[in-house]
């Protein structure tokens, strides 16, 4: 039987990857909506294709392979799509991408993961009243916590420093390790999206968070919803020598563009401009201030030396 309660990061991992685990019994999905599900983004992935060259493509927690699916249509017959995900392939997949458990060792081309580094398991810490930052225990069943030890963290000195008791911390030294370990592999460009912070704005009590079915719920890793949070995203560049861009700075320079059509078009050919509405408003989604696009590009390789942002 597993001992109770258990470090956060044990914890979440269980819930998230375990044989009966949230990711490997649903699919994201069903659960929430992020950029890959949007048509746009494609679109400006297939023009960082182009751009980049890249003739394989890696998708790193493919979820349900959506992004590859849009992409399918979108890059030549000589491009590869390769999806890297826990979760067994999709049945309706086309058989053309590839589905592997893991990362290659060695990936020619473009590698990206988005909503990757937040669900990334990270020990959770809180400084206690007698000023001692101590390592946060949970219940799986429950989500009740209990502090435990002690924690002696450098990359909490370094990262995010705690200074007031009830303050809490996600430690992001597993996601800085697999980030750096990912980019590594990558000979060409490397890509991770996500929600984050940098050192001036970490959020005082964390952002641990859980959603189901289309909806935030309790944070409890019981297997039954997500556990997610934030990414120090300063970190993990530092750790991958990537640089940082927002969203909507990026997928604007690759031709996202939430115009509204000219409303002539809806006389002279309505369905057209219904199509072209409906493009608008999912631009308008992923470049959104307060959504989509505050989310950050982590860049590693020729397209991260400053010509991605405007
Ligand atoms: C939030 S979902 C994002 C899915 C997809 N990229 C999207 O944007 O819709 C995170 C995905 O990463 C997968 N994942 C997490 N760790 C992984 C790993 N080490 N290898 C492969 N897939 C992983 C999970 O199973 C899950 O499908």
């Amino acid at each position: 039987m597993t001992k109770r309660p258990l470090p956060w990061r044990e914890a979440w991992d269980l819930a998230l990857y375990a044989d009966d685990g949230f990711f490997r019994t649903s699919r994201p999905a069903e659960h929430f909506r992020t950029s890959a599900h949007l048509g746009g983004f494609a679109a400006a992935v297939a023009e960082l294709i182009a751009r980049t060259r890249a003739r394989t493509v890696v998708d790193l927690g493919a979820g349900g392979g959506e992004l590859l699916t849009a992409l399918l249509p979108l890059v030549g017959a000589d491009v590869r799509l390769i999806g890297v995900e826990v979760a067994d392939r999709p049945e309706t997949l086309p058989s053309s991408i590839s589905w592997l458990p893991s990362l290659p060792d060695r990936i020619e081309g473009l590698l990206i993961a988005n909503e990757w580094l937040d669900n990334i398991p990270c020990d959770v810490v809180e400084m206690a009243q007698d000023g001692r930052v101590r390592h946060v225990l949970v219940d799986p069943d429950t989500g009740a916590e209990t502090f435990g030890g002690e924690c002696d963290s450098e990359w909490l000195r370094t990262w995010w420093p705690l200074s007031e008791p009830g303050e809490r911390a996600e430690i992001g030294a597993t996601r800085d390790a697999a980030w750096a370990d990912a980019v590594a592999r990558v000979d060409g460009t490397a890509v991770a999206i996500d929600y984050g912070h940098r050192r001036a704005d970490r959020p005082p009590f964390g952002t641990l968070r859980s959603y189901a079915a289309g909806r935030e719920v309790d944070v409890v890793p019981d297997g039954s919803r997500d556990v997610t949070a934030h990414v120090a995203v300063d970190a993990v560049a530092h750790a991958a020598g990537a640089t940082l861009h927002r969203q909507r700075d990026v997928l604007a320079g690759l031709g996202v563009d939430a115009g509204r059509p000219p409303l002539d078009l809806a006389r002279t050919d309505p369905s057209a401009y219904l199509r072209r509405l409906a493009a608008a408003g999912e631009a308008g989604e992923l470049l959104a201030s307060g959504g989509l696009g505050d989310f950050w590009w982590l860049v590693t390789g020729p397209l991260g030396r400053g010509t991605l942002s405007p």
